[in-house]
C-alpha cells in the first residue's frame, strides 16, 4: 500500500468569502469549514451516525447533490461482495473494485476506502460534495456513496483504461504497450482543461491539491478525467494571495512553496502539473530509488546542468 502522502500540522486559517452567484461551490466551502467537525464526533450508533452523514451532506449540499445513497449490501452484490477479482487497484486510502448495479445496468467503480487509512469523514465528505457541485468533462463522476456503519465507499463511472499510471510509469508490471506523442498531449491538454475549470471557472477556485499521474483516469478513447477530490481544498477569495493550510499532497508533485509554509494558492496545483508533465515526457517517476542518485528525483535532475 502506498503511504506517500504529507501530513504536517500548520495553522487553518478561515478566508473570507465573497458573494458569488455560483452558490454550489461557496455552499461547499461552507462545508469545507464545517467539515472538521466530522473528525471528532462519536456516534451512539450505527444508524444514528449513518443518518447524521446522510443529513449533513443533503443539508451542505441544499439539495445540490445528484449522487446516489447505496446501502452496503447493494455494493457487496455489484461487486460480488468485494470479489479480488474485481479489484481494479489500490491505494493509500483502500481498493477499488470494478462494479455492476443491477437496477441502472451502470459499470461503475467502487472505493472502499480503508477504515484504519488515512482518509477520515472529513476528506470522504469533501469528495462528495465537490465532486456533486463540480462537473466537466476531464472530472471523473460520482455516480454515488455509502456511508452504512464504518463503510465509507464512493463509487465512481468506471474508467476503462485506468490510470495515466497504469499506462506511463510501470509498464513492465501493467504491461501495457507505452503511450504515443499524440495520446500523451491529448491527456495533458484535457488534464489541464480539468484544472482550468477548478481554478478559473469554478467560484471561488478549487485548489485540487493532488495532481499525479495516479489520479488522472482515461476513458475508452483516452480522454482523461482528474479523480480523488478529498485533499481539495477551496483555494484564495476576495483579494487574498493565498489559504493557510495543513500541508497535505503527494511527496514529489507538491509545490515546494507550499510545502515550506503551508500558503496554498491554485499555482500549487500548476507546479504539480509541470511534474507530471516531466514524467509525460520523460516516462520516468518523479521519485524513483532505483535510479541512480543523481537521477532519483526526476524535477532535480532535469533541472540539472548536466541534463539541460
Ligand atoms: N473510476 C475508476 N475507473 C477505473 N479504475 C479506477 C477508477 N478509480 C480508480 N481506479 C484504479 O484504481 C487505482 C487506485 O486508485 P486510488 O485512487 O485508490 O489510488 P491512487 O490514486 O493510485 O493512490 P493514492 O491513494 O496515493 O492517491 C487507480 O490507479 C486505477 O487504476
Ligand atoms: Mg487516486
Amino acid at each position: 500500500m502506498k503511504m506517500n502522502c504529507l501530513f504536517c500540522c500548520m495553522s487553518e486559517r478561515q478566508f473570507t468569502r465573497r458573494s458569488s452567484s455560483r452558490q454550489g461551490i461557496k455552499d461547499c466551502i461552507d462545508a469545507n469549514n464545517t467539515l472538521s467537525r466530522f473528525d471528532n464526533i462519536s456516534y451512539k450508533t450505527d444508524s444514528s451516525r449513518r443518518r447524521f452523514i446522510s443529513e449533513e451532506i443533503s443539508k451542505l449540499g441544499k439539495g445540490k447533490i445528484s449522487a446516489q445513497i447505496f446501502t452496503f449490501r447493494e455494493l457487496c452484490v455489484a461487486t460480488k461482495n468485494f470479489n479480488p477479482e474485481n479489484q481494479l487497484g489500490e491505494g493509500g486510502f483502500g481498493r477499488v473494485y470494478k462494479g455492476h448495479i443491477e437496477t441502472t445496468q451502470k459499470v461503475v467503480a467502487v472505493k472502499q476506502l480503508d477504515k484504519n487509512g488515512y482518509q477520515g469523514n472529513r476528506e470522504f465528505l469533501v469528495e462528495v460534495m465537490m465532486l456533486s457541485l463540480l462537473h466537466h468533462q476531464n472530472l471523473v463522476n460520482l455516480v454515488g456513496y455509502c456511508a452504512d456503519g464504518d463503510q465509507r465507499i464512493l463509487v465512481y463511472e468506471y474508467m476503462p483504461n485506468g490510470s495515466l499510471d497504469d499506462h506511463l510509469l510501470d509498464l513492465a508490471r501493467t504491461k501495457k504497450k507505452p503511450l504515443d506523442w499524440d495520446t500523451r498531449m491529448k491527456v495533458a491538454a484535457g488534464a489541464a482543461r480539468g484544472l482550468e475549470y477548478l481554478h478559473e471557472t469554478a467560484d471561488p477556485p478549487v485548489v485540487y491539491r493532488d495532481f499525479k499521474a495516479s489520479n488522472i483516469l482515461l476513458d475508452q478513447e483516452f480522454n482523461p478525467k482528474l479523480s480523488d477530490f478529498g485533499l481539495a481544498k477551496v483555494g484564495p477569495t476576495g483579494g487574498q494571495t493565498h489559504v493557510s493550510t495543513r500541508v497535505m499532497g503527494t511527496y514529489g508533485y507538491c509545490a515546494p512553496e507550499y510545502a515550506l509554509t503551508g500558503q496554498l494558492t491554485v499555482k500549487s496545483d500548476v507546479y504539480s502539473f509541470g511534474v507530471v508533465f516531466l514524467e509525460m515526457i520523460t516516462g520516468r517517476r518523479v521519485i524513483d530509488t532505483t535510479k541512480p542518485t543523481r537521477e532519483q528525483n526526476l524535477v532535480t535532475w532535469v533541472t540539472s546542468e548536466s541534463v539541460v
